[in-house]
C-alpha cells in the first residue's frame, strides 16, 4: 500500500516536472518563432535632402506593400549626414547590429556597406551607376552580395528638353560635387553627348558645399543653361544654387523632380517616392529568401518631363505647346 502511494507520488511528479520542462520549450520555441517573424533591415542614408528623404519614405511603403508592416518589422535607420568618416563607421554598425538585410541610399552609402560586408544582403537604394561604382559586377548577375535599384538618369532626353527650352544656348555649365561616382560618371555622359549636339560644356566641379555660392557667381556669367546631375551635395544644398542665381537668371535644368520644385526650371525625370518603393520591394524579395547574386538590378529609367512654370515665367521663357503637353508634371 505504502509503495503504492509513492509510486502515485513519483507519477504524478513526473508528469508535472516532464510536462513543466515540454511547456517552458514550447514557451521558448514560441518565443524564438516571434523574434524571427520580426524582420530587422537597417538602413543608412547618405544624406539628408528632399529626394532621399522621400526615398526613404518610398522604402518604408514598398516594405509595407510586401507585408513588412508594423510589428512585422524592425527598421534600424541611420543617417551620415555626408560624412566619410560616419560611413564607415554607422556600416559596421548595421551589420553587427543583427539585421538580415541592410539597404544604402545614394551611391556613397551602398560603397560604404558593401565594404564593410561581403555576406549579409545589400540593397542599393537608387543608384545612378551601380557597374561604374563597382557596388555590382554586372546588371543582370550582379554576382556576389549586393542587388537593388538603378537609375541611371535619361540623358539624352534630358538635353532634347534643353533644345526646347532654350533654343539659343550655346554654353552649358555643369555643376557637381567632385567627390561623388555616381557625379563623375554622369557629367562625362553629359559633355560627350552635348558637345556632339555642338554645344559647349564647362564642367565645374565643387570640393564641398561651402564652395556653391562663390562657383555659382562665376559660372552664372559664363553659360546659357546649367545642368546638374543626381548629385547629393547639390541636391542638399539646392536652395543656394537657386538663391545664387537670382540675379543671373541662368535657366537651370537639374535631374530629379525634387529640384525641380526647389527651383529649377524642368528636367526629365523618374519619380524619387518610386524609386524607393522599387527598393522596399526588392528588400521585401531577399528578406524572402532570394539571393542577391542572382537577383538582377531593377533599372527604373522610363522618365517623364516636369516643368517649373513659375521658374519659366521668371526667367521670361514660355514653353511650347508640345512640350506642355508631354509633361508627366508641371509645377505652377
Ligand atoms: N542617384 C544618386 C546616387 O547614386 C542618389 C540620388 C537619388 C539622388 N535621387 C537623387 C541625388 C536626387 C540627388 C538628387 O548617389
Amino acid at each position: 500500500m505504502k509503495n503504492k502511494n509513492l509510486l502515485a507520488t513519483i507519477a504524478v511528479l513526473a508528469v508535472v516536472v516532464v510536462g513543466g520542462i515540454f511547456f517552458s520549450t514550447k514557451k521558448d520555441m514560441k518565443k524564438e518563432a516571434g523574434q524571427t517573424d520580426v524582420a530587422k533591415v537597417g538602413v543608412l542614408q547618405f544624406v539628408t535632402h528632399e529626394a532621399l528623404d522621400e526615398i526613404y519614405r518610398g522604402i518604408q511603403d514598398g516594405l509595407a506593400e510586401e507585408g513588412f508592416a508594423g510589428d512585422k518589422i524592425n527598421i534600424d535607420f541611420m543617417n551620415s549626414e555626408g560624412d566619410q568618416g560616419k560611413i564607415a563607421t554607422m556600416s559596421k554598425q548595421l551589420v553587427a547590429n543583427g539585421n538580415q538585410v541592410v539597404v544604402g541610399i545614394a551611391t556613397p552609402a551602398a560603397q560604404g556597406l558593401a565594404s564593410a560586408t561581403s555576406d549579409l544582403p545589400v540593397v542599393m537604394g537608387a543608384i545612378t551607376d551601380p557597374v561604374g561604382a563597382k557596388l555590382v559586377k554586372s546588371l543582370e548577375k550582379p554576382g556576389a552580395n549586393v542587388t537593388g535599384v538603378a537609375c541611371p538618369q535619361p540623358i539624352g532626353q534630358q538635353l532634347e528638353l534643353i533644345k526646347k527650352l532654350t533654343p539659343k544656348a550655346k554654353t552649358i555649365g555643369v555643376l557637381y560635387s567632385s567627390n561623388e561616382d555616381n557625379s563623375k560618371l554622369n557629367v562625362e555622359k553629359f559633355t560627350e553627348l552635348a558637345e556632339k549636339e555642338g554645344y559647349t560644356v564647362l564642367a565645374y566641379p565643387v570640393p564641398s558645399s561651402n564652395e556653391i555660392a562663390s562657383t555659382m557667381a562665376v559660372m552664372t556669367s559664363k553659360v546659357d543653361a546649367i545642368w546638374v546631375p543626381q548629385d547629393n551635395a547639390i541636391a542638399s544644398a539646392f536652395k543656394t544654387v537657386v538663391a545664387s542665381n537670382k540675379e543671373a537668371k541662368v535657366p537651370i535644368f537639374p535631374s530629379a523632380d525634387t529640384m525641380v520644385k526647389e527651383g529649377g526650371l524642368a528636367s526629365v525625370v523618374v519619380s524619387q517616392y518610386g524609386l524607393g518603393v522599387s527598393t522596399g520591394k526588392m528588400t521585401a524579395k531577399l528578406l524572402k529568401g532570394a539571393k542577391p547574386a542572382e537577383t538582377p538590378v531593377d533599372v527604373v529609367d522610363q522618365g517623364a518631363p516636369i516643368i517649373n512654370k513659375k521658374v519659366a515665367a521668371e526667367l521670361g521663357i514660355t514653353i511650347p505647346e508640345e512640350v506642355e503637353k508631354a509633361a508627366g508634371e508641371i509645377v505652377e
